[in-house]
């Protein structure tokens, strides 16, 4: 084993989701971690707490006895410096970004965070050519296909983080209907990470049991129509966006691409003329295969009718926001 390193995973962006995505990577063992965030300033004070996060999850891991590194480094905010130990990163994290207040649509922060996007894409292409990237930021199937089409990486190693986490807001939702723990619930959500994303009731089972055995009509529609707006219930009660649930989320997607592990999560990925999805130059949450070349092929899930069709919608939904974000690529 004398050539094998521990993994490097960066992350961009060291707040309520990063900070996060790197304690939760730490706990799993999965890699040493770079925190990557800008200074902040106070009157005529300047703070670096990208680098205080990170000497705070080393004494974690001190006291947890987990053997990884993890260090801090302040960047600026045009990204002209802080960048170099992005080198070696076999996955970049992008969470920086402005995240939702009340009243928000995940829309309302395209403009911005384009900008900050453009300002870290091209540290990503100097010093990590060869990695895996995740992005996080909101409008997520969009900031993901900026990404893909501004960094010019293959396809399979950029995708947005947000199948796997309505996925979990479906599943925990079910769960307190029925009374029955999560993990014996198999139930997913494809389609763009908005109000129009589409709940696969027809594939969803408990042991598999069909939903529709277990829940009236009625009982499904409610769990549907929380899980739509699962993510705003939380900006209303907390003035932010979720981190908890977000950032495991991204930790599955890590842990399945650092272990190869094959396991099928829905992830907004970059795809073209698909038939069966029947989608051409989008990026929209498609269940995918992730392993260690990042989303290896795309898994086919029939749809009813019904679900063909909101499927439509929601396409149609994220290919207007792509469209808006073209003007700034
Ligand atoms: N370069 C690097 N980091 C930046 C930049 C920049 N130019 N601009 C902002 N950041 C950092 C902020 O300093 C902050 O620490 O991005 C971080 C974003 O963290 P939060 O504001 O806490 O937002 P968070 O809740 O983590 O959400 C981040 O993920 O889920 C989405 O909608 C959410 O788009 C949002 C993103």
């Amino acid at each position: 084993m004398r050539n094998q390193r521990r993994k490097i995973i960066s992350v961009i962006g060291a707040g309520n989701v990063g900070e996060h995505v790197a304690s939760l990577t730490l706990l799993k063992g999965l890699g040493d971690v770079r925190l990557f965030d800008i200074p902040r300033k106070e009157g005529d004070k300047i703070f670096e707490p990208v680098k205080g996060k990170a000497l705070d999850l080393q004494q974690m891991l001190a006291a947890l006895e987990v053997d990884a590194k993890v260090e801090g480094f302040t960047v600026s905010p045009d990204g002209s410096s802080g960048y170099e130990a992005l080198a070696g990163s076999d996955i970049v994290v992008i969470t920086a970004g402005f995240p939702r207040r009340p009243g928000m649509s995940r829309e309302d922060l395209l403009d911005k965070n384009i900008q900050i996007l453009k300002a870290i894409v091209p540290n990503i292409q100097k010093y990590a050519p060869n990695s895996i990237v995740i992005v996080v930021t909101n409008p997520v199937d969009t900031m993901t296909y900026a990404a893909y089409k501004l960094l010019g990486f293959p396809a399979n190693r950029v995708m947005g983080m947000a199948g796997i986490l309505d996925s979990a807001r479906f599943r925990t939702f079910i769960s307190y209907k029925l009374g029955i723990s999560p993990k014996d619930i198999h139930a997913y959500v494809i389609g763009g990470h908005g109000d129009e994303m589409v709940p696969i009731i027809s594939r969803s089972n408990v042991k598999g049991v069909p939903l529709k055995y277990l829940l009236s009509e009625e009982e499904i529609r409610e769990i549907v129509e929380r899980t739509k707006f699962g993510g705003g219930e939380i900006v209303a009660l907390m003035g932010t966006s979720a981190y908890y649930a977000p950032a495991m989320a991204v930790v599955e997607m890590i842990e399945s691409i650092l272990l190869d592990a094959k396991r099928i999560h829905p992830c907004s990925v970059y795809v073209d003329k698909n038939e069966f999805y029947e989608v051409e130059d989008i990026c929209v949450g498609i269940p995918v295969l992730l392993g260690k070349d990042g989303w290896e092929r795309i898994f086919e899930v029939p749809l009813s009718r019904e679900e063909r069709e909101q499927w439509r919608k929601s396409v149609e939904s994220v290919k207007r926001t792509i469209e808006l974000a073209k003007r700034f690529l």
